[in-house]
């Protein structure tokens, strides 16, 4: 039988309501999802319940949703029994990061859902092919990467793992388009996936300039926020190629590959922060210094973005050149 691709129809269990889980639960329940949020640490429930809350009141008063918070929330039930997965027919796990914890908390999911429902998790790292391993039927079994806050954002990654049947990954392909992300299917596993890869390849030379004293941190958040940020977000890096010529990109690549970054360890930077304490603005200490106050702000005025930019980013999406062809043609 066909899966539903409607929403309404597929309900959702979110296990682990964290940072991560509450915003995808959010982002599920603005889909039209009805959702079982599961958080297994009966101490997290009201915390959990608390983020999903403030999420849907901020994307209320942002213009995000058309509904009251109200309307949504009447899809969710919280729980820490994962009796209450039996109805679900996708699962997305969000617990801790550590294979031992995930185990268990897979095998408590997969002895609860019907033998329809699809698994996935949000890991950030741990290979999809040993997760897999872990559940009954291992075809059924994805990874499902998404980027912090789910319900803004539009980054999605679909993992298979070495036993993952393809034709349910082009499933939640296509189930992403109804969450409004721009879905990424990771054909073959790979450590890191695909925009950790990316992003990492871009830490670790920012990681280089720095620690070889050829420029501050500050000033590479500025290129990196001037270079790549007023191009990425419209066109990528292939596109970014083909719009400016791509013969030049060959010839820089022949001299500049060879000299950039192949550090294979964390460098003197980071461990000097990392060693020391340093969490970022968690504690004030990162590569830079904040103040209590000065971290909140960074806090909410990076919240503040991510829906400025999602609105330039649904404003220019992959297809607007395809679109804006079929509009010329009907026009002429
Ligand atoms: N934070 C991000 O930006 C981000 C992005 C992509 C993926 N992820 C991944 O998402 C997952 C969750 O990350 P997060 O940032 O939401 O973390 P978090 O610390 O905010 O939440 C962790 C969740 O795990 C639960 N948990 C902790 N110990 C547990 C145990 N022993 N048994 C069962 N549940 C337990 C907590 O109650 C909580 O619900 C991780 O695998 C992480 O790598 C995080």
């Amino acid at each position: 039988m066909k899966k539903s691709t409607d929403p309404s129809e597929i309900p959702a269990g979110i296990v682990g309501l964290g940072l991560m889980g509450s915003s995808i639960a959010t982002c599920l329940l603005i889909a039209g999802h009805p959702v079982v949020g599961l958080e297994p640490i009966v101490e997290g429930l009201e915390a959990g319940e608390k983020r999903i809350k403030d999420h849907l009141h901020l994307a209320w008063e942002k213009g995000l949703i058309s509904e009251t918070p109200d309307f949504y929330l009447r899809k969710l039930r919280i729980t820490s029994d994962y009796a209450d997965l039996r109805d679900v027919q996708l699962v997305i796990e969000n617990v801790k990061e550590d294979i031992e914890v995930k185990k268990e908390v897979f095998a408590k999911v997969d002895a609860a859902v019907s033998i329809s429902a699809i698994i996935t998790s949000n890991t950030s790292a741990i290979p999809i092919s040993d997760l897999q391993q872990f559940v009954r039927f291992p075809t059924r079994f994805f990874g499902l990467h998404w980027m912090q806050p789910a319900h803004t954002t539009r980054f999605l990654e679909v993992i298979c793992g070495k036993d993952s049947d393809p034709d349910l990954a082009n499933y939640l392909y296509d189930l992403g388009a109804s969450w409004e992300k721009e879905t990424v299917l990771v054909k073959k596993d790979i450590r890191g996936f695909i925009g950790n890869r990316l992003m990492y390849a871009m830490y670790r030379e920012a990681m280089y300039l720095v620690e070889e004293d050829y420029v501050s941190v500050e000033d590479v958040d500025r290129a990196c926020r001037n270079v790549a940020g007023y191009f990425l977000p419209m066109v990528g890096v292939f596109r970014w190629m083909d719009l400016t010529g791509i013969e030049a990109y060959r010839t820089v690549m022949k001299d500049l590959f060879p000299l950039l970054s192949n550090a294979d360890a964390p460098g003197r930077l980071i461990n000097r922060i990392v060693d020391d304490g340093g969490k970022g603005i968690g504690n004030g200490k990162g590569f830079y210094t904040y103040s209590e106050e000065e971290g909140k702000l960074w806090q909410d005025m990076y919240d503040e973005f991510t829906y400025e930019i999602r609105e330039l980013a649904m404003k220019y999406p992959h297809d607007v050149v395809k679109k804006k062809l079929i509009e010329n043609n009907d026009n002429s």
